[in-house]
């Protein structure tokens, strides 16, 4: 007959824990360290001149946000809520770091594009977070509202547009 007595038991919680506690911090170190790696197997910049993207954006629910890839960089794209543009437009423009009103980051106001990079050292910043529930960049603490603008934190300019268009109601095309 196996038993076990408590000193194991205790280590094997222990050792669980321990483990579980390394994988989380790995896992974040990987997700914080990866896009430098991943953007220097990009193509060359003439090459990446010439590239567009297009994307489905029929299957995008309101709320919801996928990340596309455009010219080796992540793009947001977020269907907003009728919430989250009006806290966009509300905003006194003047009193921003980066002054810039929603109208002039958009083409319809229910789409947001842009360029995931915080712009203060190129961390991807996180969606649905920080104090002005838009984005949050945790590498310096740098808060996005709902129009991708800075806010709080030391990024000193609001999170880039990248040209695109719409090609019907269900295609974008990013370039
Ligand atoms: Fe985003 Fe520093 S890279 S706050």
């Amino acid at each position: 007959m196996t038993t076990t007595t408590p000193v194991e038991e205790d280590g094997v919680k222990r050792r669980d824990f321990l483990y579980i506690a390394a994988g989380g911090v790995g896992a974040v170190g990987t997700a914080l360290a990866i896009w430098p790696f991943v953007d220097q197997m990009n193509p060359s910049a003439d090459v990446l001149a010439l590239s567009t993207t297009e994307v489905d954006i029929g299957a995008i629910e309101e709320g919801a946000e996928i990340t596309a890839v455009w010219q080796g960089k992540p793009v947001f794209i977020r269907h907003r809520t009728a919430d989250e543009i009006s806290a966009a437009e509300s905003v006194d423009v003047a009193s921003l770091p980066d002054p810039q009103a929603d109208s002039d980051r958009i083409l319809k106001p229910e789409w947001l594009i842009m360029i995931g990079v915080c712009t203060h050292l190129g961390c991807v910043p996180l969606k649905e977070s920080g104090d002005f529930e838009g984005w949050f960049c945790p590498c310096h603490g740098s808060h996005y509202d709902t129009s991708g603008r800075i806010r709080k934190g030391p990024a000193p300019t609001n999170l880039a547009v990248p040209p695109y268009e719409f090609l019907d109601d269900n295609t974008v095309k990013i370039g």
